[in-house]
């Protein structure tokens, strides 16, 4: 017997009998666009996201970007006192590029958060609708002095991270370390933008998942000085929360003032 689920639309007609399967395809396409609203109280504006969450993991919000958000507001509200405020304050003029943007909810409030310009980027699939969050959100940015760019740019390819430069002293990345498959682009990603005598440094925050992720940390620590710059709290029914980190060239830390940092 068919599954009725695999009917497609146009098989249906008046007489379908699976009638059922059309509501729930109309149903099913309300679903699939979501419209977020994150209000920004440092700035007083709000930020509005779309999400098409039937359409895969990179066109949802993930927890680490809400809190990598929370610690950008945190920034511009108390600069000298805020977990970034170490690895941001000696960093100004910012140029910031995001990795992974998904949504683009993190590097479209940080450009307006910290009126700054911003490269979002993500494989090639994802950017009609990063570019069409970006555009949605042009009147905010505008008022908040913010610029976002959205560009291609695919972990680990060396002609994407050429075309894009190096012109840039702040790298954001919220959920990032997932499928284990891409621990070696990212990694040689972070090794373009880092490596040298970069004085760039990679933010990122991460929700824990699997015993796997350590295997990350283990090759980024033997790269890259890496620390802890901020902990949430584990997040209800579970036991761990999103943990924010720094990565900067070996010798620098990345880092201006000793502070609460630890070393992971
Ligand atoms: C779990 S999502 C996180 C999205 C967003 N940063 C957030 O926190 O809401 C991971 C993101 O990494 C992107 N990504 C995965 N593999 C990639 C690759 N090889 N090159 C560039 N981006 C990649 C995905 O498309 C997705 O947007």
């Amino acid at each position: 017997m068919a599954n009725q689920n695999q009917v497609d639309e146009d098989d249906i007609d008046a007489d379908s009998p699976f009638p059922i399967v059309h509501q729930d395809h109309q149903v099913a396409q309300i679903l699939a666009v979501q419209e977020l609203q994150h209000h920004l109280p440092s700035i007083k504006s709000t930020v509005v996201i779309r999400q098409l969450p039937s359409q895969g993991l990179s066109f949802k919000i993930w927890a680490a970007a809400n809190t990598l958000v929370a610690l950008l507001e945190q920034y511009h509200q108390h600069p000298s006192n805020s977990p970034l405020s170490s690895v941001f304050s000696c960093r100004r003029p910012f140029s910031i590029l995001e990795l992974g943007s998904g949504t683009g909810l993190v590097g479209i409030a940080a450009a307006a958060i910290l009126g700054t310009k911003v490269t979002i980027t993500d494989l090639p699939n994802v950017l009609p609708n990063l570019s069409f969050n970006a555009m949605a959100n042009s009147g905010t940015l505008l008022l908040n002095e913010g610029i976002v760019d959205v560009s291609s740019l695919r972990w680990g390819e060396v002609d994407d991270m050429e075309s894009i430069g190096k012109d840039f002293n702040i790298i954001l990345g919220s959920d990032v370390v997932y499928h284990d498959n891409l621990y070696e682009p990212l990694l040689k990603t972070l090794r373009f933008f880092l490596g040298g005598e970069s004085e760039t440094v990679f933010v990122m925050a991460h929700l824990r998942r699997w015993k796997k992720e350590s295997a990350f940390f283990k090759k980024a620590r033997k790269l890259f000085q890496v620390q802890i710059l901020h902990s949430d709290p584990p997040l209800p029914g579970a036991r761990v929360g999103v943990v924010v980190y720094s990565f900067a060239r070996k010798g620098t830390n990345g880092v201006v003032s000793n502070g609460t940092i630890s070393s992971v």
